[in-house]
């Protein structure tokens, strides 16, 4: 995971430094991918591991309640747009600033709620009820000290960019550790995809115009699902050396997802919604490592963060 947050926070910073947009605020709905704290204020676990060191420990110095040992890619659009860092949401306090933007996600968030996993005998793995639609309430409970009349929102949520995501990959993630087959999982994908472009278009309709929308990683890649779905069979695994079931599972969900985005595009043409292919990126990390095994290298490597943002962003 510590990887992910590193490489993406270096392409996806490049990739908003060049795309000469300007917003004053930013709005983040997500899981452990980008949440700046909530889940640690929330106290969902006793002993959270992400309250100490390492976690925190090559920027912030201590421990923020990020599930990174730095910054999330979250922390590096801001840095871009010269914002300050979101603040978590459960940890703002009376007559604090927030004019710049807020951060909604919870560490372990899904995009489903979860009742629905208490209802199939899950629940007890979960981290946090606070899944996505939480989130949502959250920023409408909040969005009546940002803005009052409706003009007044109007404007200052079009200079406003939401990130809905990365979300999803828990949703999957718990199934997997009870046991769930690859093949299984499919099956929860048509109502997960559902969950976050629902979410997607009530930020739409709460006044939200710009608004980004990740796709999943290549799951077969990380640590996780090579140790869970592990296999003696060579013809499992790519030349990368990743899982291919996984990864097609992944890219199975982006799919529809972004069938279901450009449904909401042909609904909503006012506003702009940009798929992030996650996938498409990180790939290239673990195809080719030695060209992005110097963090920085990424910095300058313009083509690849283009295309993670622009080419998959439809007019
Ligand atoms: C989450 O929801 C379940 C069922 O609704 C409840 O039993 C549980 O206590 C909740 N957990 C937290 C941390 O709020
Ligand atoms: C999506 O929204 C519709 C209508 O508001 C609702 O009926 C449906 O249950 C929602 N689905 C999910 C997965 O959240
Ligand atoms: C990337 O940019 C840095 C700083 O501008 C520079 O020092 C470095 O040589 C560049 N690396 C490549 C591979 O171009």
């Amino acid at each position: 995971m510590k990887f992910f947050h590193l490489v993406f926070a270096l392409c996806l910073l490049r990739s908003v430094s060049t795309s000469h947009l300007k917003y004053h605020a930013i709005f983040n709905f997500g899981d452990s991918l980008s949440d700046t704290g909530n889940f640690l204020v929330s106290g969902a676990l006793a002993f959270p591991v992400i309250g100490k060191l390492p976690y925190g420990e090559t920027f912030f110095r201590h421990a923020t309640g990020r599930c990174s040992d730095g910054r999330l890619v979250i922390d590096f659009m801001a840095e871009a747009f010269r914002l300050p860092y979101l603040p978590p949401y459960l940890a703002l306090k009376e007559g604090q600033n927030f004019k710049h933007g807020v951060n909604f996600a919870v560490a372990g968030a899904t995009a489903l709620r979860s009742v629905i996993f208490y209802k199939q005998k899950i629940g007890s793995r979960l981290w946090t009820n606070d899944s996505l639609s939480v989130q949502i309430d959250w920023f409408k409970k909040l969005k009546s000290s940002i803005c009052s009349t409706r003009k007044d929102c109007e404007t200052y949520f079009k200079k406003s960019l939401f990130f809905v995501g990365e979300i999803g990959g828990n949703d999957y993630n718990y199934r997997a550790f009870v046991g769930e087959s690859i093949n299984q999982l499919r099956a929860s994908v048509p109502l997960v995809v559902k969950a976050i472009t629902n979410a997607t278009r009530l930020l739409i309709e709460e006044g939200a115009v710009e608004l980004v929308v990740p796709g999943n990683f290549p799951i077969g890649c990380s640590a996780v699902y090579l140790t869970l779905f592990q296999s003696l069979n060579e013809m499992d695994y790519d030349r990368n050396g990743c899982l291919k079931a996984p990864n097609a599972f992944a890219r199975y969900h982006n799919t529809m997802l972004k069938a279901e985005l450009h449904k909401l595009r042909q609904k909503y043409p006012h506003a702009n919604i940009i798929y992030a292919d996650y996938y498409g990126a990180a790939m290239r990390f673990y195809h080719a490592p030695g060209h992005y095994g110097q963090l920085i290298a990424t910095l300058n490597s313009t083509s690849l963060i283009k295309s993670l943002f622009f080419t998959h962003a439809e007019a």
